[in-house]
């Protein structure tokens, strides 16, 4: 029996109509969808500022398409969408604004927080920034060895994800010392770069939002370690913080002069545009920088303004909703044609998986409908000789996003091969190939039917980049509207984080062993053995 809830979300009550719009589709295989409609691409397909999004092979027509643009209506997207752009509580569960778009703001107009135009402060700390990366790149600021030739991001998760993933897919712009990222708490992570690096002239960026994390304090500490051991006690010029607890950062001995701030409305995963993107500035320069921004401000306005059947990011994510709720399909795939961009899944996971993975709805009742998809995804053409035979011929259906650019590094047949695997990809999962067309061995039938969007640009530039992840970062939030879940916070990191404290100690052999549970006991028992040989 469905239980009753007090605020049912809209898709709730559409779901019958859906399912109708399902059942009524099901008779109709894609090819047949093309072969009926000429036009189908041109009104499947949407440009916006030199993306071309196309949605055309999908399971989907006008009409389902429109049911959807009503669920979207009725959740009150465009209210609440609006809510979050004038800086209205919306995370409600930890009572904060949620302002990404307001570090990428390139309008004059205020933007009020507890009383407060957030915008100053936005301005001046991104001076600051710019100020500080100008004077690394130019080599004016000097640290024990003279001019920073590397730069080292210390961070996790949103302090760490989005920086490396846009540093890495920007290599091309990259003009400043170079860069390296850091993250896990295996110390080898840490120390596979110090190896081939020179303390007297290497900059370490500790990027934290909260300055806790255990990982980003550990690294951070072992940091200091070895450059106290090289170049002696002297070596705050060394170090560089981005957090939003300030205290801590000064604690940690970070002057202020080189502590880059931000605030609490700012998402760990929505964080690049903020303090958190030093090192991506440093790397391409500030002025590359702001045309991350600019591209990231681009799909702002895209969002805000281009009707709910003409809008990117809504149509990205009625079409994510279509496949999880109604089709069944739990999975999404992410595929960068682009090696650069290979951290742009891992990247995705995080905004999309840690966001919406949820079941308890913003009214504290459970969610009787499914939440946010498993994200996985890896570069083309690679993937093409790992798991696309799943994809292909495998029983579970996977939706995936093609990522494509035209132009880029390299001569016109590495160029041209990306691109036609690309498309041929999309076809093949489109068309498939009959029976009849694989002379009756069934081994060799691809049933087609399944679904892809493919983004197309010229090139991967700071615009683009700024505009695909800010596309992303809005289907996210849309799909939490229509879920009726808080997609800005993440108690469920908790839990895992609190229960480290108890385990730890139970390393240390000499320590009472009392485990939770029979399992836990045992693998402690086990490590403690295997610790000894
Ligand atoms: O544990 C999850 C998380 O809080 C993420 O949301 C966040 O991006 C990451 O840890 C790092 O947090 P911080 O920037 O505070 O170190």
């Amino acid at each position: 029996m469905i239980k009753t809830l007090i605020n049912t979300p809209a898709l709730v009550n559409y779901m019958n109509r859906l399912n109708a719009e399902k059942q009524r589709l099901e008779a109709v295989h894609m090819r047949e969808m093309f072969a009926t409609d000429p036009s189908r691409f041109d009104k499947m397909s949407i440009s916006n500022d030199g993306i071309l999004f196309d949605y055309s092979k999908n399971r989907i027509d006008e009409k389902a398409l429109s049911v959807l643009i009503k669920v979207a209506k009725e959740s009150r997207l465009e209210q609440v969408r609006d809510d979050m752009f004038a800086g209205v509580k919306i995370n409600t569960t930890e009572d904060r604004a949620v302002l990404h778009t307001a570090l990428r703001s390139r309008s004059d107009a205020l933007i009020m927080v507890d009383g407060k135009n957030v915008m100053p402060e936005i301005k001046a700390e991104l001076e600051k920034m710019a100020d500080f990366a100008n004077s690394v790149r130019s080599g004016r600021y000097q640290v024990t060895g003279g001019k920073i030739t590397d730069v080292v991001n210390i961070g996790i998760g949103g302090s760490d994800l989005g920086p490396r993933m846009a540093t890495q897919s920007l290599r091309e712009f990259n003009d400043g010392p170079k860069l390296h990222f850091v993250a896990n708490s295996d110390a080898t992570d840490l120390d596979d770069i110090i190896e081939h690096i020179d303390p007297a002239t290497t900059l370490f960026i500790v990027a934290s939002k909260s300055f806790a994390t255990a990982e980003t304090m550990l690294n951070a500490r072992n940091a200091k370690l070895w450059l106290e051991n090289a170049l002696g006690k002297n070596i705050g010029g060394h170090f560089c913080a981005l957090s939003t607890n300030l205290k801590a950062t000064q604690a940690f001995g970070v002057s202020k002069k080189r502590t880059f701030g931000f605030w609490d409305w700012v998402g760990g995963r929505f964080s690049i545009w903020s303090a958190i993107g030093l090192s991506l500035m440093i790397s391409i320069g500030p002025e590359d920088f702001d045309k991350f921004l600019n591209g990231a401000n681009s799909a702002d306005q895209h969002f805000l303004n281009a009707p709910l059947d003409q809008n990117i990011p809504v149509i990205m994510a009625l079409l994510g909703v279509w496949y999880r709720n109604v089709l069944g399909f739990p999975v999404q795939a992410v595929m960068p044609y682009d090696s650069r961009m290979s951290r742009f899944p891992a990247w995705l996971q995080q905004l999309d998986m840690e966001s919406n993975g949820k079941s308890v709805l913003k009214s504290n009742e459970l969610t009787m409908l499914d939440t946010g998809p498993i994200i996985f995804g890896e570069v083309g053409t690679n993937g093409q000789h790992a798991f696309y035979q799943l994809i292909h011929q495998g029983t579970t259906i996977i939706p995936c996003d093609f990522l494509l650019a035209c132009k880029g590094y390299g001569g016109q047949e590495n160029r041209n091969m990306l691109i036609s695997n690309c498309l041929a990809q999309t076809e093949a999962l489109m068309a498939g190939r009959t029976l009849e067309e694989a002379d009756n061995n069934p081994h060799h039938v691809f049933e087609g039917n399944r679904p892809s969007n493919t983004f197309l640009y010229e090139e991967v530039t700071p615009h683009t980049l700024g505009m695909l992840m800010a596309f992303y970062e809005h289907k996210v939030f849309i799909q939490g509207i229509l879920w009726g879940i808080n997609s800005f916070d993440q108690w469920g990191v908790e839990l895992g984080k609190e229960l480290v404290c108890n385990i730890e100690p139970m390393l240390e052999p000499n320590n009472k062993l009392a485990a939770q549970n029979s399992s836990t006991e045992g693998l402690l028992k086990a490590v403690r053995e295997m610790k000894k040989s």
